[in-house]
């Protein structure tokens, strides 16, 4: 008998299904940050990384292995385009694919990333047919309803990562004006993950205090204390990181990890994602945009309308068009 089999009298065997089980296809520098997040705040137990870069996911994947004693849970990999270790994954990430360059928008990488995601999302939905697809690489919009589309799943299955992340910036500069912390300076970035979101100035509270009672020119080109700079500074973040360190990376790994958690957690907490929007504020096109969303087990439960200002329902309906007038440029 072997050392394991003299100290260990097996009475069952090993349960190999997870509750827990995420995939995070792409171990760049936001894959990566992303399944730190998910190990660290113990969202998940049991995650695999995927990358067609071998030496890349290899490297990554032994990394986070020696690290395993200071989390609960399990890293695997998977090599190059095989994809059956990540079976019965609860949640799937998508990360993979070009980033921008100094001065190119999120949209110019849409044809680039659509080629990518033929070669994943079919692989994905084969192993794990009851997955929850995150759809993180830009433009993450038009690329979570290129997912809807390659994958079949039902709408409620497909999530763009959308404007979970710019609400927090946006909360964040707007705690830093009221020297409140974050958590308790409510606010929403809606529409587009990108240069044409929409800040729902109309609905900005602190402490059930509506700041537009404040100040009615909140958020206006009139407005004296330029709130409006706020927005801009929200827009240009992206920009201004990677100007700085060439990509972004932590921020959107915690709010992919925050989402995850929502859905493994069968919380129905709300959260800014990208869904398919049609019917809701006006919209009448199958397009994919931010909007207030309930979300547990079965991923998104609802959409919630946010009873949007005049000013504010023509901005996402130029968001809606600007995410048409894209998608319908691709060549699938
Ligand atoms: P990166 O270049 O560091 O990593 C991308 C990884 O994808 C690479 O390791 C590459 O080998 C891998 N990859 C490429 N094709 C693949 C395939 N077919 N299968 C598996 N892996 C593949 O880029 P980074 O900085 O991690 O950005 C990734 C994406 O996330 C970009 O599109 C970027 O614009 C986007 N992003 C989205 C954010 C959001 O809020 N939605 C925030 C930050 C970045
Ligand atoms: C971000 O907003 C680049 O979409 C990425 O950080």
């Amino acid at each position: 008998m072997n050392t394991k089999d003299q100290l260990l009298s097996v009475i069952s065997e090993t349960c190999d299904t997870s509750i827990d089980k995420v995939t995070v296809v792409g171990a760049g520098d936001v894959g990566t940050a992303c399944i730190f997040t998910l190990l660290s705040q113990g969202v998940s137990s049991n995650v695999t990384i995927i990358d067609v870069n071998e030496n890349k996911m290899m490297g990554e994947l032994l990394d986070f292995q020696h690290g395993s004693l200071f989390f609960n849970g399990k890293v695997t990999g998977c090599k190059g385009n095989d994809y059956s270790a990540t079976a019965g994954s609860k949640v799937c990430v998508i990360t993979a694919g070009a980033r921008q360059k100094t001065g190119e928008s999120r949209l110019d990488l849409v044809q680039k990333n659509t080629e990518i995601l033929k070669g994943i999302v079919p692989n994905l939905v084969k192993y794990s047919p009851d997955t929850i697809i995150i759809v993180v690489s830009n433009p993450c919009d038009i690329l979570a309803y290129v997912t809807w589309k390659l994958s079949g799943l039902p709408k409620n299955r497909i999530i763009g990562s959308g404007t979970n992340l710019d609400t927090s910036r946006f909360r964040f500069y707007i705690a830093e004006k009221m020297k409140v912390a974050p958590e308790s300076a409510h606010a929403w970035i809606i529409g587009e993950h990108g240069d044409t979101s929409v800040a729902v100035w109309s609905g900005v509270s602190v402490a059930g205090v509506r700041l537009r009672d404040l100040n009615p020119a909140m958020g206006t080109d009139n407005d004296p204390e330029n709130w409006k700079e706020i927005h801009n500074k929200v827009i240009r973040s992206a920009y201004e990181v990677i100007e700085l360190k060439g990509s972004t990376s932590w921020a959107i790994g915690l709010s992919v990890a925050n989402i995850t958690r929502s859905i493994l957690k069968n919380s129905n907490k709300i959260h800014a994602i990208s869904t398919n929007i049609k019917g809701m504020c006006g919209i009448e096109q199958e397009v994919f945009l931010s909007l207030p969303c309930v979300l547990g087990r079965n991923g998104i439960i609802a959409i919630i309308d946010p009873h949007l200002v005049e000013a504010e329902r023509c901005s996402l309906k130029f968001s809606a068009a600007k995410m048409m007038e894209v998608a319908n440029g691709i060549k699938f």
